[in-house]
């Protein structure tokens, strides 16, 4: 049976994903740092194994996953939180910056040594790398970082046969987004993003980006001169 250790399993797209692989047949563990909230996918899909830690605290993550190993692992946990009025707020910028990329990295760190050849990692970033989007100083540099972190990292393990799948979602109807007071364009369900993930690792995708159109125009806009892409862009977020 193939084995899928995803984090981020309590809410959202982790949460869907684990349903999904479940149902699929796969082995899952699911990482979380809330208890509760494990227990409750566990009470959909019995045969689910839970981890507990926070991927922010390097220790708690090394300790909770020593030993584990899985032929897929997606890193799906992460955070949003948006800047006002572009004022800084060093806290809220390393809050984020901490959950959305020195996690991913504390995940790594504890799980590539356990890994076959074979294994793939999935880190999932952002389309809002792609563009710079207002507010999104702390989030879009994060997930930026992530970004370039994981097309490095793909170039370096590829002698080991590990291979790095990025995947760049745009907007997805979660509980992350449900806090965002803006109306966001092509926005799709959990059920599709899941969907859309699953069938781009299971084809080995080395990024998986969706929706497509969405993607395509923050690409396109991104070639465009800065005043024209601060025009297109300021509407996003706001
Ligand atoms: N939704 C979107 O439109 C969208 C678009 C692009 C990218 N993404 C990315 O997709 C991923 C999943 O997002 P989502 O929309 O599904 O969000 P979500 O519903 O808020 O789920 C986020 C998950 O990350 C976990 N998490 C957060 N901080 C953690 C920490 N320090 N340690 C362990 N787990 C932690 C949360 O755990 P708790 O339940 O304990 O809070 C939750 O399980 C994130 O990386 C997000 O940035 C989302």
């Amino acid at each position: 049976m193939k084995r899928v250790l995803i984090t981020g399993a309590t809410s959202g797209m982790g949460f869907q994903l684990a349903r999904d692989y479940a149902a699929e047949g796969w082995q899952v563990t699911a990482c979380g740092r809330d208890r509760n909230k494990l227990e409750q996918l566990r009470a959909q899909a019995a045969d689910i194994t839970l981890c507990e830690f926070d991927i922010t605290d390097l220790a708690q993550t090394r300790a909770a996953l020593a030993g584990k190993s899985a032929e897929l692992v997606i890193l799906c946990a992460g955070t949003c939180e948006y800047l006002n009025h572009g004022i800084v707020e060093a806290e809220k910028v390393h809050r984020v910056m901490n959950t959305n990329f020195s996690g991913p990295i504390n995940c790594l760190d504890a799980l590539l040594p356990q890994l076959s050849p074979g294994s793939r990692v999935a880190l999932v970033g952002s389309t809002a790398s792609i563009v710079p989007l207002p507010r999104a100083e702390a989030y879009g540099a994060s997930k930026a970082a992530l970004a370039y972190f994981a097309r490095s990292l793909a170039q370096d393990l590829t002698r080991q046969q590990i291979h790095i799948s990025l995947v760049l979602p745009g907007f997805v109807d979660t509980p992350l987004t449900k806090r965002n007071d803006f109306s966001m364009p092509m926005i799709i369900s959990v059920e599709q993003a899941s969907n859309f993930i699953r069938r781009g690792l299971a084809r080995g995708k080395r990024e998986v980006v969706f929706p497509r159109l969405f993607a395509l125009i923050l690409r396109l806009t991104s070639r465009l001169p800065q005043s024209w892409q601060r025009r297109l862009t300021q509407q996003i977020a706001r």
